[in-house]
């Protein structure tokens, strides 16, 4: 069983789990736009493909799946999870699965004022999101929302351009500056992350690994802490089947007063996810099960709680002829 895996960058450790999980019996297939990804390198093979934006790309990477007889795919970057998921038939017809949301709900889940209007028509807590600023100012008059707000870009991804504002002058030149922008309530509260899986087979959610962040750097978890909690793994539960998610996941969770709070989900493999792995949750298992067509069972919480993560730097040294 051969599994591809795109847009690598430097996602190391996603590769070196697969290949541990496949056990020598198939291949880690990535691919990257550049040489210098050096996940590129932990894969049994790799192969350089253009960028998601060129008209070609599907064709590529279809190309790649029936030369090294790919079993499943899957990205690790938000702007590719629409474009795979909408030529879900094309691979499917040459035998590919695509461990991954459909369509519809990836770019609901991509698209934040989308997600704020799904979840408050779903009866979820959530920030209150503006997209119009005139909106935004009107609520502000009625005394219905105050600043501290948080902006940032409707479809952004990997923290570029949020900022926390404190005035009407920043907030007016932010809007003047940028576009596509979101003003959300602040929500002052710690900080959640949580890894899942929702099997390919069953839809059922068979995976879930909460954390408290204590440090975010650039964008990323930085420090965090495992932990466990009924009241919240029955709330993603819930959500995660009522919003129609499958496969990887990774959704942001804020918890204001003793009250969770849904920030936004990543349908993907999160940054943080090693933090779950090294904690004995191996999601990379679950999807090489689903692609052998087996289901899994149940697994929700099978972990210890206080396992802290703490980032560092590692480099790759590669003589190339580029
Ligand atoms: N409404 C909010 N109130 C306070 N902090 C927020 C809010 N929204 C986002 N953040 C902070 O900004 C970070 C990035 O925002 P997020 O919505 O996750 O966008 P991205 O797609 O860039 O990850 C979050 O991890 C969180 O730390
Ligand atoms: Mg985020």
């Amino acid at each position: 069983m051969n599994i591809l895996i795109l847009s690598v960058g430097t996602r190391n450790k996603i590769i070196q789990y697969f290949r541990k999980a496949l056990h020598g019996e198939g291949n880690v297939i990535a691919t990257d736009m550049s040489e210098l990804a050096p996940a590129i390198y932990e894969a049994d093979k790799y192969y350089i493909v253009p960028s998601i934006s060129d008209p070609k790309y599907i064709e590529k990477i279809l190309e790649i799946c029936e030369k090294e007889k790919v079993s499943g795919l899957l990205s690790l970057i938000d702007p590719e999870l629409s474009l795979i998921s909408l030529n879900e038939e094309k691979f499917n017809d040459i035998g590919v699965t695509i461990i991954g949301s459909s369509y519809e709900v990836c770019e609901r889940a991509l698209d934040k004022y989308e997600m704020f209007n799904w979840l408050t028509k779903h009866g979820y807590n959530c920030a209150k999101t503006y997209i119009d600023k005139d909106e935004f100012y009107q609520d502000y008059e009625n005394r219905l929302i105050d600043f501290p707000v948080f902006v940032k870009p409707n479809r952004g991804s990997a923290s570029i351009s949020i900022s926390k504002v404190n005035n009407k002058e920043t907030l007016d030149l932010l809007f003047l500056n940028e576009k596509d922008l979101i003003i959300q309530e602040f929500l002052d509260g710690q900080e959640i992350g949580a890894d899942v899986y929702i099997d390919l087979l069953s839809k059922e959610v068979v995976s879930i690994f909460t954390k408290k962040k204590i440090k975010m750097r650039a964008g990323e978890t930085d420090k965090a802490v495992s932990f466990k909690d009924k009241k919240l793994f029955s709330l993603l539960e819930k959500f995660v089947k009522e919003f129609g998610f499958l496969g990887q996941i990774d959704i942001d969770v804020f918890d204001v007063n003793g009250k969770y709070f849904i920030s936004e989900v990543n349908p993907r493999f999160g940054g943080g996810y090693p933090h779950a792995y090294e904690s004995g949750v191996n999601h990379m298992e679950l999807i090489i099960n689903n692609l052998k067509n087996k289901k899994n069972i149940k697994i929700n919480g099978n972990y210890k709680e206080g396992n802290y993560m703490m980032k560092y730097n590692e480099i790759l040294i590669k003589e190339l002829n580029l």
